[in-house]
Formats: C-alpha cells, sequence, structure tokens
C-alpha cells in the first residue's frame, strides 16, 4: 500500500494579493480622513476578495478595508469551509499599517492564529504579523 501523502499546500500568492489590495484602496470613500486603505484575502480554497474603507458622515459607522475584505469572502463562498488564509493591506503612509483591532478580532473568528498579514505602503516598505502576535489571548466562542 502506498503511504498517504499530506495535502500539499499552496503558496501564498502576495504577489496577486497585493495587487488587489492596491487596485481596490483606489475606490476607498474616505472623503472625512482622507486615508485610504486597500485589503485583500486569500481564502482557503484559493480565491481573492478585495475590500476598501468606506467611511460616514456619521464617523462611527465607517467600516474597515480588512472588516470589508473579509465581508466580501464570506459574502460570496460562506463561512462554512472557507477560512481566511492570508491578508494582504496597502496603505499610503510612510511606514506599513497593522489592522486596528475591532478588524484583528473579526479575523480571529474566520482565521487561524497563525494567519500571516502582510501590510505594504504604496513606495513599497513592508511589516508581516501572524494574527497571534496582532492579537494575544484572543476572545473567541470558546468562551461562549
Ligand atoms: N482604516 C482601515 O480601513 N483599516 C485599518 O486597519 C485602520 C483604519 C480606515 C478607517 C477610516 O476610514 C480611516 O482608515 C481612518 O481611520
Amino acid at each position: 500500500m502506498r503511504a498517504r501523502r499530506p495535502p500539499k499546500r499552496q503558496p501564498i500568492p502576495w504577489k496577486k494579493l497585493f495587487a488587489l489590495a492596491r487596485t481596490v484602496r483606489l475606490r476607498a470613500y474616505a472623503p472625512y480622513s482622507k486615508f485610504r486603505v486597500g485589503a485583500a484575502v486569500l481564502t482557503a480554497d484559493g480565491s481573492l476578495f478585495g475590500g476598501c474603507n468606506v467611511e460616514n458622515s456619521s464617523y462611527g459607522v465607517s467600516s474597515c478595508a480588512e472588516r470589508n475584505a473579509l465581508c466580501a469572502a464570506i459574502s460570496a463562498l460562506g463561512a462554512g469551509a472557507q477560512r481566511i488564509a492570508a491578508l494582504a493591506i496597502v496603505t499610503q503612509t510612510e511606514q506599513p499599517c497593522p489592522p486596528c483591532g475591532m478588524c484583528r478580532q473579526m479575523l480571529a473568528e474566520f482565521a487561524s492564529a497563525g494567519l500571516p498579514v502582510r501590510s505594504r505602503t504604496l513606495k513599497g516598505r513592508q511589516a508581516s504579523y501572524r494574527l497571534q502576535r496582532l492579537l494575544p489571548s484572543a476572545f473567541s466562542a470558546r468562551f461562549l
């Protein structure tokens, strides 16, 4: 009998993810902060989804690029089998920006602690993180 091989892990298509994040960033609706953010997520089945930040005159109603990308993925594929496998973020800043706290918590719902997150500036500066570093001791359904 032949030994069964573990399923091959596909390499993360960072180039495609950043190209998508850059494109959707241009669609950001950010007339109040003028801070445009683009994000792209990779799902477990290899699909890519983008999101930009969408602001509101009632500032607190605004939604971040990362959450919008995540919601686009869930809306298209459903949450069941579709885990988030990678996240790319693009901002106009000098230093790469990590995702905000609310987005980190939302990512934790649909991704493992080892989720790779990369953030890049328009000039190509990059920072890499894992979700567990961004959100240690995360709250989850385990505690409910
Ligand atoms: N923003 C994001 O889209 N992602 C983040 O991780 C941080 C902040 C947006 C929200 C708001 O539209 C603008 O950036 C300024 O906070």
